[in-house]
């Protein structure tokens, strides 16, 4: 009964929800870069104030980088630890957005109506699913139940470094019977409960060869070309069949699982459609994977950017001074991230040719992570969720990383509860980001009913 009217009045404040959430994203808190660190501390002080008008003792906390938000409410009964991130990836580029990425619309699609703009639904959107589940529960009972922690970062896209010693420095204060995290995606209309997610190792090589740019009729043939280095380094790093050439690379990769192919295979996971809908067709993976292992359970190596010569307007005969790529790898299992880090450095020197030198920058390096789904909050989450979508909630697995629910294991010693209400075709990460207002709407109720379910 009181589940009804917590639900009846996220229903009547949908409409203001969305003003809240248009305000936050107005903000562009965009982590990685510095030029953005006064908004990040913007967007940290307006969600302290707003945890706080919903009854939480809420603080900003300095780090050497973004600052944490921290509320809590609640003195007795089970504790529950809520993750989000207010930071948003960079929005460009700029061009391909059809509305200013950081002024939010409502906009009515074939697919139903959302809100878009930057972080609307990483994870902006997501976040504010669980304050406003808060909010109403507080509105109908006048306080929140059990002991509720809100813990938001504002590092997250730029490789959380301010966060293992956050964590360490406030474990007791942060610790608590399960922590929930909002920033993951449904099962196409299924919603769904994560039980593994992928590591990430981002590394970035620069090579360098002549003291300048050379004019390549003058010079080539005879100097040494650090484009050409490059791409035949980066070629190198897949074979025939697209398995990673890393020495020892496959260290640490588990084969998978019978009883989890079996229940992956009953997802009914449709391939042409998810490639379809970005324009493919055939999956481009190590041969004889299925395409949810080749993104769930598989390691990858992936080229993100590649810097060197002209690629101005026009045409330009020049050999470039130096070429650069940044590059992830996406790690399962038990993957070493320092081990293959090593190990990529090394295989990278060992083709560096007379005349050229390598750099190489460190863009992070976080394990993979497996819940330990026996914990008896994921079925009771499982059943409140199957109650609001009407259809069972799915177990599945991620091939993005979020290396919190790892950190929260190895120094809280704490299970995640990741349930998230993206979809697929929210173009996080890239222009014209956007989050279903049907999935904020949901995600609110399906909040307040794991409340319920699990705090009460
Ligand atoms: N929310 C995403 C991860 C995600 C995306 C999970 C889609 C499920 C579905 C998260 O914010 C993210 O993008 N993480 C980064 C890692 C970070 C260290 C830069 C990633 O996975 O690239
Ligand atoms: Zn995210």
């Amino acid at each position: 009964m009181s589940l009804d009217a917590v639900l009846a009045r996220i229903d009547a404040d949908l409409d203001p929800a969305l003003e809240r959430l248009k305000q936050l994203l107005a903000i562009p808190s965009v982590s990685t870069d510095p030029a953005h660190a006064g908004d990040c501390d913007q967007a940290a002080a307006l969600l302290a104030e707003d945890l706080r008008a919903i009854g939480f003792e809420a603080s900003v906390r300095p780090t050497p980088g973004r600052p944490m938000v921290v509320g809590h409410v609640g003195s007795e009964g089970p504790s529950l630890l809520f993750y989000g991130h207010y930071d948003v990836q960079p929005a460009d580029p700029l061009e391909l957005w059809h509305s200013p990425p950081f002024e939010p619309q409502i906009e009515d699609t074939p697919k139903g109506k959302v809100i878009r703009a930057r972080g609307a639904a990483d994870d902006k959107g997501q976040l504010m699913t669980f304050l406003e589940a808060c909010r109403a529960w507080k509105a109908v009972h006048g306080s929140l139940p059990g002991r509720i922690t809100i813990f938001l970062e504002g590092e997250e896209e730029s490789g959380s470094p301010s966060l293992i010693p956050f964590l360490k420095e406030n474990a007791d204060e942060l610790r608590a019977d399960v922590a929930l995290i909002c920033d993951t995606d449904m099962f196409g209309q299924t919603p769904a409960i994560v039980t593994q997610l992928r590591g990430l190792l981002g590394e970035e090589i620069i090579i360098t060869g002549p003291s300048r740019d050379l004019h390549s009729g003058l010079y080539g043939g005879l100097a040494m070309n650090p484009a050409r280095v490059l791409t035949k380094v980066l070629a190198s790093l897949h074979d025939e069949s697209g398995r990673i050439t890393v020495p020892g690379f496959y260290d640490g990769v588990p084969p998978l699982d019978p009883e989890l192919a079996r229940q992956w295979e009953g997802l009914g996971f449709d391939a042409s459609g998810f490639l379809g809908d970005v324009g493919l067709s055939a999956p481009a993976g190590e041969q004889g994977k299925t395409p949810l292992e080749m993104i769930w359970s598989e390691p990858t190596c992936e080229i993100n950017g590649m810097i060197t010569g002209y690629t101005g307007e026009g045409f330009k005969t020049v050999l470039p001074a130096q070429a650069s790529a940044k590059l992830s790898f996406r790690l399962v299992g038990q993957q070493d991230p320092h081990k293959i880090r090593d190990a990529f450095r090394a295989m990278v020197r060992a083709q560096i040719p007379e005349d050229c030198e390598v750099e190489f920058h460190d863009h992070g390096a976080s394990p993979a992570s497996r819940m330990n789904i026996t914990a008896p909050q994921f079925e009771t989450a499982r059943q409140a969720l199957s109650r609001e979508w009407d259809c069972e909630a799915a177990f599945i697995g991620v091939g993005g990383s979020i290396p919190v629910a790892g950190y929260f294991q190895t120094i809280l010693g704490m299970d995640s509860l990741l349930i998230g209400f993206g979809s697929t075709d929210d173009a996080i990460h890239s222009p014209n980001e956007k989050y279903n207002v049907s999935a904020f709407h949901k995600g609110m109720r399906s909040w307040a009913r794991i409340l319920d379910a699990l705090a009460h």
